[in-house]
């Protein structure tokens, strides 16, 4: 039986998972700000520094596994928030605890990033490089140009980012190399309470009107199945995915936009990152 850091472990998707790990027999250190083994606002430098040292202290240095489900929706007034939870929440966090995850060997860390990103249009590129350079005041520059209809780009952007963070952060050698398999789920509509909070300011046409292929909306429950399953052995070959669990939603809007072949540019990327792999291997193999 494994140990679990789950963050946002005190609500909907976060609480089923942990109430799931735990069902199954593991330790779940769960962190929110109430209501779980860890209390830390994760929107803050000291909230994070807090909570790390807290879950490696519980998990005596060593993780077999991670959630990280914190996170706000996109209601308006809270842009920096929103973005500080979900993305600096969320690698800063998982950052720090990457030591503990490769002591264990063959850990597991699944990310909750979102159907937004692909769903809402127009988030700006200079959005999503201020967030993944960790710089919220140019975030929230970016963010003028929406006025006072920035709040559904501030999420998106947040949730953008974080999975281009764990696309590039999963294949590196000290996560993929280290024996930690990062991927995320990109959840579409599902019955939370931040689902309810969304509603409640004013976005409960938008919520309806979302073309769901399945026509119904998720539940908690059937997101901690696929976030426990990215957890288990089955998951070891699946590094840096974005796995969409949205009803179809996707698929529905964007049926020939991926997979997709990369053109004439990826010619040259595919060299220049092939080159940069054989050179690693190369030096891995010198100093064996
Ligand atoms: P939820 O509101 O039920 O749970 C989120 C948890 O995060 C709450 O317990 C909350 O206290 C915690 N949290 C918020 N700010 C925090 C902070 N500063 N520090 C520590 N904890 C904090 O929401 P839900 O729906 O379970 O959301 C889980 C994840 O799924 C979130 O990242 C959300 O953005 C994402 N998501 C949700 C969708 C939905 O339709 N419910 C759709 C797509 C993604």
């Amino acid at each position: 039986m494994g140990t679990y850091v789950v963050t946002g472990a005190a609500s909907g998707m976060g609480r089923a998972t942990a109430d799931r790990l735990r069902a199954d027999g593991h330790e779940v250190i769960g962190v929110d700000l109430a209501g779980a083994e860890v209390s830390a606002d994760l929107s803050t430098p000291g909230g994070r520094a807090a909570c790390v040292a807290e879950v490696l202290d519980l998990c005596d240095g060593s993780l077999d596994g991670a959630v990280a489900a914190a996170g706000l929706g996109g209601v308006p007034g809270r842009d920096r928030l929103i973005m500080a939870v979900n993305m600096l929440g969320v690698c800063e966090v998982l950052e720090a605890l990457q030591p503990a995850l490769a002591r264990a060997g063959s850990a597991k860390v699944v990310v909750v990033s979102s159907n937004s990103t692909t769903l809402t249009p127009l988030v700006p590129a200079a959005l999503v490089r201020a967030l993944l350079a960790r710089d919220l005041d140019r975030a929230m520059r970016v963010l003028r140009i929406f006025g006072k209809r920035s709040a559904p780009f501030a999420y998106a952007g947040s949730k953008l980012a974080v999975a281009r963070w764990v696309r590039r952060t999963a294949v590196r050698d000290d996560w993929a190399g280290a024996g930690i398999r990062l991927n995320a789920i990109a959840p579409g509509i599902v019955q939370t309470p931040l689902l309810d909070e969304q509603i409640a300011a004013g976005e409960k046409d938008a919520v309806e009107g979302l073309p769901v292929p399945v026509r119904r909306r998720g539940t908690a429950g059937e997101m901690a199945e696929w976030i426990t399953f990215l957890l288990s052995p089955a998951a070891d070959f699946l590094c840096g995915a974005v796995v969409f669990v949205d009803g179809g939603t996707d698929a529905y809007f964007r049926p020939d936009d991926w997979p997709a072949s990369s053109g004439p540019a990826g010619v040259s990327n595919y060299l220049r990152r092939t080159r940069a792999w054989r050179a690693s291997r190369a030096r891995d193999h010198s100093l064996a």
